[in-house]
């Protein structure tokens, strides 16, 4: 009784923040020109340069100049290829416009609708309804250059631009707000397996990598626990390279992940017990932290966006047995 009025109060007064982000919306489209539209990741695609060229990173194993790479193909977007016909604003409103780039959130879905577990949000909101509002930022860019997606500022869509965090609920009390919502609110975290890299630089991900759903990693980024992914290419020669980096996946499930999926786990009492977690086949919640991963043999990790390990203390409270609510 008491939750079904607090979560029509939820939707009631996300509405609201729909509306208004209509309103804000048409403000910003106003202001919407190719001088932001410059400075936008869509635009520059300068966070695939960042981490290539970075110490430690792709380039190290490839040895090929990033100008002579194909990923270009995604990560510079001309007006077009969100502006299908048009530069009015209806014509950026398929989804599926975003999807041909954003072949992992595409993955997400195709793979959480199959486990009957759509991200709630889906066929009621599309892309633009969230990142719109100061989040069209997102998508147009603003005044500020950023180098990558982690950049403080470059992503502005939010959970809180819609939802609270209930202090009555326990889950949101006791961890006074250290856990970023998806670390509960998304069972899975979208993962990409096995691109050999010359089919990667040519087509993206689709078809190219084996994308995985079943398991989901807490990572440390922006003063938060917060959810994170890897994505893991073959190279010529046996090497494999591994990103690991801290990701929302679109898959916000309708009931949160209960205490015991963290605390106490299998995976916890492995670690507990000096085992190594195997990444490449791992279920559910895994913690972040090299020592207690097995990334396979002859691999190079690179941890992108700023994401560091669960340190000591965060580990001892995720090992703590801690019953379900
Ligand atoms: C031409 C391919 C392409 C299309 C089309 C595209 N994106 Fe992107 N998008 C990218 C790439 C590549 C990045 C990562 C850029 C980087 O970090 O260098 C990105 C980044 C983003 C980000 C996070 C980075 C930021 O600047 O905030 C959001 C949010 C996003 N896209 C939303 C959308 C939405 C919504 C649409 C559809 C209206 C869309 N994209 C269409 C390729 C595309
Ligand atoms: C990554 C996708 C993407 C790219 C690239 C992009 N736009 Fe947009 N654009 C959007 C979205 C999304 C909206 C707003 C949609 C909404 O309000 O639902 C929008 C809105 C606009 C509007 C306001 C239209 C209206 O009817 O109010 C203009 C003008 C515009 N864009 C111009 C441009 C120009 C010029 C470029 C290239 C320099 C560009 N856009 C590149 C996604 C994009
Ligand atoms: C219900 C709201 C909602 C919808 C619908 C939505 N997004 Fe997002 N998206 C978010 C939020 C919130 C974040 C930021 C999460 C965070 O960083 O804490 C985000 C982040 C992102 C990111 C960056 C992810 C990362 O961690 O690097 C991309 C890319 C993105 N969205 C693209 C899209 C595209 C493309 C669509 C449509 C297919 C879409 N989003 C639909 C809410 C939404
Ligand atoms: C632009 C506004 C918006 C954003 C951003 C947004 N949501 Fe929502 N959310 C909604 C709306 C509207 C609903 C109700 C959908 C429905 O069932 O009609 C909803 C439903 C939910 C529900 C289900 C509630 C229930 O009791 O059934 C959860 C859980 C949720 N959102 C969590 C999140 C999380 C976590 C994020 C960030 C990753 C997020 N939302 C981002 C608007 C938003
Ligand atoms: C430690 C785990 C955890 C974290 C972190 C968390 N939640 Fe929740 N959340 C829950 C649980 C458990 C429920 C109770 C119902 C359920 O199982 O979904 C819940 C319920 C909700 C609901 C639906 C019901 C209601 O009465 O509000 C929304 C919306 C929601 N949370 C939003 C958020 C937002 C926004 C954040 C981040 C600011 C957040 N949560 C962080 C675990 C968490
Ligand atoms: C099919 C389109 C596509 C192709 C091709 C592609 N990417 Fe991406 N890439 C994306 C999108 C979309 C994002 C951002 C959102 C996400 O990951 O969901 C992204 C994000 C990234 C990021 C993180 C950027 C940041 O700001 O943190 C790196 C690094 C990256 N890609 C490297 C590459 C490399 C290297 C190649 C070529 C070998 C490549 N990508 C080819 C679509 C593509
Ligand atoms: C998504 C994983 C996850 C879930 C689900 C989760 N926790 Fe936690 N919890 C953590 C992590 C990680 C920490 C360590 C946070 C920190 O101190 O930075 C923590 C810390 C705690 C602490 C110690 C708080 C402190 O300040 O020292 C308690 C108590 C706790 N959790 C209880 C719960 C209860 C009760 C539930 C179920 C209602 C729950 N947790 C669900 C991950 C989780």
């Amino acid at each position: 009784m008491k939750k079904s009025k607090a979560t029509k109060a939820i939707a009631m007064s996300a509405m609201v923040a729909l509306a208004l982000a209509a309103f804000v919306s048409a403000a910003y489209a106003a202001k919407a020109n190719t001088k932001f539209h410059t400075k936008s990741l869509h635009k520059t695609g300068a966070g695939l340069k960042h981490w290539y060229d970075a110490a430690g990173g792709l380039k190290s194993l490839t040895k090929a100049e990033y100008d002579t790479l194909g990923c270009k193909s995604c990560h510079t977007a001309t007006c077009k290829a969100c502006h299908v016909t048009s530069m009015k604003a209806a014509d950026t409103r398929d989804p599926k416009t975003c999807l041909g780039c954003h072949q992992s959130i595409a993955a997400t879905f195709d793979l959480s609708k199959a486990a009957g577990k759509l991200d709630v949000h889906e066929g009621k909101m599309i892309c633009n309804d969230c990142h719109i509002g100061e989040a069209f930022d997102d998508i147009h860019g603003n005044e500020g250059s950023f180098n990558t997606k982690s950049d403080a500022g470059a992503i502005k869509a939010s959970c809180l631009n819609c939802h609270k965090e209930d202090q009555e609920i326990k889950a949101h009390k006791v961890h006074k707000g250290k856990l970023a919502c998806q670390s509960c609110h998304v069972e899975a975290s979208i993962s990409m397996f096995d691109g050999k890299f010359a089919d990667f630089a040519k087509s993206g991900y689709k078809g190219v990598f084996t994308p995985k759903m079943d398991w989901t990693m807490l990572i440390n980024a922006d003063g938060k626990i917060t959810t994170g992914r890897v994505k893991t290419i073959k190279l010529d020669g046996g090497k494999t390279f591994v990103s690991v980096e801290p990701y929302y996946t679109h898959n916000v499930t309708k009931k949160a992940l209960n205490c015991s999926a963290c605390h106490g786990s299998a995976n916890m009492v492995a670690v507990k017990d000096g085992k190594k977690i195997a990444v490449a086949s791992a279920k559910g919640v895994i913690p972040f932290d090299p020592a207690v991963l097995d990334f396979g043999a002859d691999t190079v990790v690179q941890v992108i966006g700023g994401g560091t390990a669960l340190d000591a203390k965060q580990m001892t409270k995720m090992k703590m047995t801690i019953k379900d609510q």
